[in-house]
């Protein structure tokens, strides 16, 4: 065992005493503070390079961060210096919103798993725009957006294009969350008519976006694990359709079949390990129908170099982890980046 993976062992012992959300936000406002100050040069991990270009942006490697880790753009000091090839912020709402009820996240430990419950609980999309206008850049950064729990399923679109609008210029991409199943209603955005409207007015949006800036921001869509296969290969031929550039694979799951134990009862989404098997095999078909001409961001239970070489044996063209980082810490990125490219 490194030394650093000692040193993550005993700093987990401590920190997993408090309750997940705590320890998730304690854990990051110090690593942020740290990463502010001289001492980053002590902690600063080496990015490993493998330039990718992908989309059209230029990726150092990758690996990125996964949506939800760092929701309102808090702890960009300490998620641009750990190595990663590059950073989602959010999910962002138009209007900053509590999200469910606590206790809403879950660590499973012996799972190497997480259940969370969340229900886009951020500070809004003025928030994060006015992070993003005070940090230098490291990485590029994906923007991920969603839709408020007030707003009616039917009007969704409105809060996504509001949201397009005002992060378009600061994002190197924008992902549309539809997949979270913390938020009632979202996933029916899968079905192939709801899906068809949602992309039409959304596209219209972009285009005109991209007229006005005269840039094109790569649109990328979220997609649910739990999608089956006659709807996920009419999902594949709208993203087609409708020239999305990328597509993340995948949210998290409420299938907990695949625990054996209390677990199961616990009501949110599974990410982590036993997401693995279940994530790329909706990589796998999607790659089947969209060959190259949409990119695929791999997610979803990637906890070492293997997982994460396994997704790209999928047809990967990036990875993403967030659950892995929880358990392994930032040994894993440098495990993950040195071993693939
Ligand atoms: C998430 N995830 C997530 N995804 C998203 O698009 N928007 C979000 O706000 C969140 N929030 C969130 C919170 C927590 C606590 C977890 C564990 C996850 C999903 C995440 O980005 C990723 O898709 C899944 O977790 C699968 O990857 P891992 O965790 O198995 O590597």
């Amino acid at each position: 065992m490194s030394l650093s993976t000692f040193f993550f062992e005993v700093y987990k012992k401590v920190i997993f005493i408090l309750p997940p959300e705590r320890a998730h936000d304690v854990s990051l406002y110090i690593a942020d503070k740290i990463y502010s100050s001289y001492l980053k040069n002590f902690f600063k991990s080496k990015t490993i390079i493998h330039n990718k270009n992908i989309m059209d942006i230029n990726f150092p490697n990758t690996l990125g961060l996964a949506a939800g880790f760092d929701k309102n753009g808090d702890y960009i000091n300490f998620i641009s210096n750990i190595g990663f090839g590059f950073i989602e912020l959010g999910t962002v709402t138009p209007k900053p919103q509590e999200g469910n009820p606590k206790p809403r996240v879950f660590r499973l430990a012996e799972n190497e798993a997480i259940i969370n419950r969340l229900g886009f609980n951020n500070k809004g999309v003025q928030y994060l725009k006015n992070k993003l206008l005070s940090i230098e850049r490291q990485v590029p950064i994906g923007i991920n957006i969603g839709k408020n729990s007030s707003t009616k399923i039917e009007k969704a679109y409105e809060d996504y294009e509001y949201c397009m609008e005002e992060i378009f210029t600061l994002a190197d991409y924008i992902t549309l969350n539809i997949s979270s199943p913390n938020t009632e209603r979202l996933r029916e955005l899968h079905s192939e008519s709801s899906l068809d409207s949602f992309l039409n007015k959304i596209k219209r949006k972009h285009d005109a976006l991209v007229k006005k800036h005269h840039k094109h921001v790569p649109l990328v869509l979220k997609v649910s694990p739990d999608i089956n296969q006659s709807d996920l290969e009419k999902f594949c031929k709208l993203l087609m359709n409708y020239e999305i550039d990328g597509v993340i694979a995948t949210n998290t799951t409420v299938n907990k079949d695949i625990l054996n134990n209390m677990s199961k009862d616990i009501e949110g989404g599974l990410s982590g390990k036993p997401l693995l098997n279940k994530s790329n095999e909706i990589i796998s078909i999607i790659k089947k129908h969209v060959g190259d001409k949409v990119k695929v961001i791999g997610t979803g239970g990637i906890t070492s170099k293997e997982s994460a070489m396994s997704k790209l044996d999928c047809g990967a063209d990036l990875l993403q982890i967030y659950t892995g980082l929880v358990y392994k810490g930032t040994n894993l990125i440098k495990e993950i980046t040195s071993s693939i490219r």
